[in-house]
C-alpha cells in the first residue's frame, strides 16, 4: 500500500433529519452557506491537499449534488451571450475542480456503511473521509497535517477535538496516549459511538476526517449494526484498531457541522465576515443590528 494519500471519499447520502423541513427536498449538502452549497466547500478542501480523485456517496433525492458538479452547457451559453465573464468562470470551474465520482448508496445505513459503498472505488489505496456536512476552515491545516501523518505513519489518522462533557454523547469518543515527540498526534487506545456519558472513554470527539488505510473495509464488512440500528464507522475503526495503530490528529477550531442548525448559522456569519466583497458591508449592518437589538 502507498502512503500517498490522492482519493478523497465524500459521504452525502444521509437523510439530514436535524435539518428539517428543508432536507424535505434538498440534500443538507447542498444548502448554501454565502453562495456556495457546503459540499463545495468540502470538495475544495479535499483539493488544496491534493486529493483530486473523489467519490461522492449519494442517495435517493440527492441527484442535485450529482447535477451540481456537472456542467450546465445551456446557462454557459447564456452567461456567454451576455457577457457575464465572471460568473461564467465560476460555473465552469466547479466542474473543473477535480476528477469527481459518484456512487449510490441505495438506503441510509450509517456512515459505516456508507464509506463501505467506496470500496470498489477505492481498491488497495489509502483514501481520505471528509463528511459531506461537515466545514473545517483550510487555514487551520487539519486535513493537511492528517495527510502529512499518514505519510510518515502509513495508518489510519482521525481528526479529534476536545468537547464539552453534554456533548460527548453525540460523537464518536476517544481514549487516547501521547506519541513521544509529538504535538498534535496521539495514539488512539479504543473508541466508542456516542457514548453513555458514564462510560465515555474522554472528552476527546471523533470529528469529520479521516485518512484510512484499505484495510477499514473488511472491518466495515464484519460491522452489525450499532447505535441507532446504523452500521458505523466508529465500531469498524475499533475493530481495526485491534490489528493496526490508529493515530488522532487534534484540533481545537475552525469546524461546523452545517447539518445542526446553529453551527449552520455560525459558518454562514464567519464565512460571510471574511468574504473580501460582502465582509465589509455585512459587519457594519450586524454592528449596528446588535446595537439595536
Ligand atoms: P450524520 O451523522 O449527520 O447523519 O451523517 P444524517 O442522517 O445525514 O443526518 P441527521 O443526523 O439525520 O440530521 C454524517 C455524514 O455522513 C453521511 C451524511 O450525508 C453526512 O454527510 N451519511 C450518513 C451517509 O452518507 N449515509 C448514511 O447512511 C448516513
Amino acid at each position: 500500500m502507498t502512503t500517498r494519500v490522492t482519493k478523497a471519499v465524500i459521504p452525502a447520502a444521509g437523510l439530514g433529519t436535524r435539518f428539517l423541513p428543508a432536507t424535505k427536498a434538498i440534500p443538507k449538502e447542498m444548502i448554501p452557506l454565502v453562495d456556495k452549497p457546503a459540499i463545495q466547500y468540502v470538495v475544495e478542501e479535499a483539493v488544496a491537499v491534493g486529493l483530486t480523485d473523489i467519490l461522492i456517496i449519494t442517495g435517493r433525492n440527492k441527484s442535485a449534488i450529482d447535477d451540481y458538479f456537472d456542467r450546465t452547457p445551456e446557462l454557459e451559453r447564456h452567461l456567454e451571450a451576455g457577457s457575464k465573464k465572471e460568473e461564467l468562470e465560476q460555473v465552469q470551474a466547479i466542474a473543473d475542480l477535480a476528477d469527481i465520482h459518484f456512487v449510490r448508496q441505495g438506503e441510509a445505513r450509517g456512515l459505516g456503511h456508507a464509506v463501505g459503498v467506496a470500496r470498489r472505488h477505492v481498491g488497495d489505496d489509502p483514501f481520505a473521509v471528509l463528511l459531506g456536512d461537515d466545514i473545517m476552515d483550510p487555514e487551520v491545516g487539519v486535513l493537511a497535517g492528517m495527510v502529512r501523518a499518514f505519510g510518515e505513519r502509513g495508518s489510519s489518522v482521525l481528526a479529534i477535538r476536545r468537547v464539552p462533557q453534554d456533548q460527548v454523547c453525540l460523537y464518536g469518543s476517544a481514549a487516547v496516549e501521547a506519541v513521544p515527540g509529538e504535538e498534535s498526534l496521539v495514539r488512539i487506545r479504543d473508541i466508542v459511538e456516542k457514548p453513555d456519558p458514564a462510560e465515555a472513554p474522554s472528552d476527546l470527539a471523533v470529528m469529520g476526517r479521516y485518512v484510512l488505510t484499505p484495510a477499514i473495509f473488511d472491518e466495515i464488512d464484519r460491522t452489525v449494526p450499532g447505535r441507532g440500528g446504523e452500521i458505523q464507522l466508529t465500531d469498524a475503526i475499533r475493530s481495526l484498531l485491534a490489528k493496526q495503530e490508529v493515530y488522532g490528529y487534534t484540533f481545537s477550531e475552525g469546524r461546523f457541522d452545517v447539518g445542526n442548525k446553529l453551527d449552520y448559522l455560525r459558518a454562514t456569519v464567519e464565512l460571510a465576515l471574511a468574504r473580501e466583497d460582502l465582509g465589509p458591508a455585512f459587519r457594519g449592518w450586524l454592528v449596528d443590528y446588535l446595537g439595536r437589538s
